[in-house]
């Protein structure tokens, strides 16, 4: 098989910290104020406050199913290949559509839905493995996968901590051709220390 180029990096990251700010993560800071508290005034996130943001990765890993910018991957058949009794010649170019299993209710409930909560152990709802694939899998699996996800989740950290807003107009969520919200999600921030005296 034959790797396409497609465009990653920190591009690929961004849109998805966008939706990481739905309302949902808002109702959700604890687990942030706590590692802000236990901290002093400018200090640095260590590895151990990462991995403490249980909750955050949840909402990571909801952020990447419903809106991940890299719809799937390309690949060439380097020989004849059956699927599921209709053959793909060899030569042809065959896109693997992430977004349409991490969009089907088959393996996600009420797919359309930001649940963030899905991802808990104690949830109820199967984790399906092998069909959770924003970074890819086997061979090409992307090597930033840990790095995009720090970046999201210290972000997000930072930003939660800081800032509070609420939305600037009704917008709207679009599923197709990617998902995404019609105006762009238009927010008013205000500093959070200046609300609360923090
Ligand atoms: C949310 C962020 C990201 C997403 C969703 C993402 C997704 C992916 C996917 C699906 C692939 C596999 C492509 C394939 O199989 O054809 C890939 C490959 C790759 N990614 Fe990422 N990526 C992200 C962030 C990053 C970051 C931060 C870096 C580096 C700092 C990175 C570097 C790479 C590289 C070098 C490859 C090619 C690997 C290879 O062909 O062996 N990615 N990425």
């Amino acid at each position: 098989m034959v790797i396409a180029p497609i465009p990653v990096d920190l591009p690929s990251t961004l849109p998805a910290i966008k939706w990481g700010l739905r309302k949902y993560f808002l109702s959700n800071l604890e687990e942030h104020e706590q590692i802000r508290r236990k901290k002093s005034e400018g200090a640095a996130l260590e590895w151990s406050d990462y991995k403490s943001m249980a909750f955050t990765q949840c909402v990571v890993n909801e952020t990447l199913r419903i809106a991940n910018i890299i719809g799937g991957i390309f690949r060439r058949t380097m020989t004849d290949i059956n699927v599921k009794g209709y053959t793909i010649p060899k030569g042809w170019k065959v896109f693997a559509s992430f977004r349409g299993v991490h969009l089907d209710h088959e393996y996600f409930k009420d797919a359309r839905t930001f649940n963030p909560w899905r991802w808990q152990n104690n949830s109820g709802a199967p984790c399906p493995a092998n069909v959770f694939t924003p970074f890819g899998g086997g061979q090409r699996l992307c090597p930033g996968y840990e790095l995009a996800r720090v970046e999201l989740s210290v972000f997000l950290h930072h930003l939660v901590n800081r800032f509070s807003w609420t939305p600037a107009e009704e917008d709207k969520l679009v599923f197709f051709p990617t998902t995404r919200t019609q105006k762009r999600y238009p927010i008013n921030v205000q500093r959070r220390d200046r609300l609360q005296g923090m």
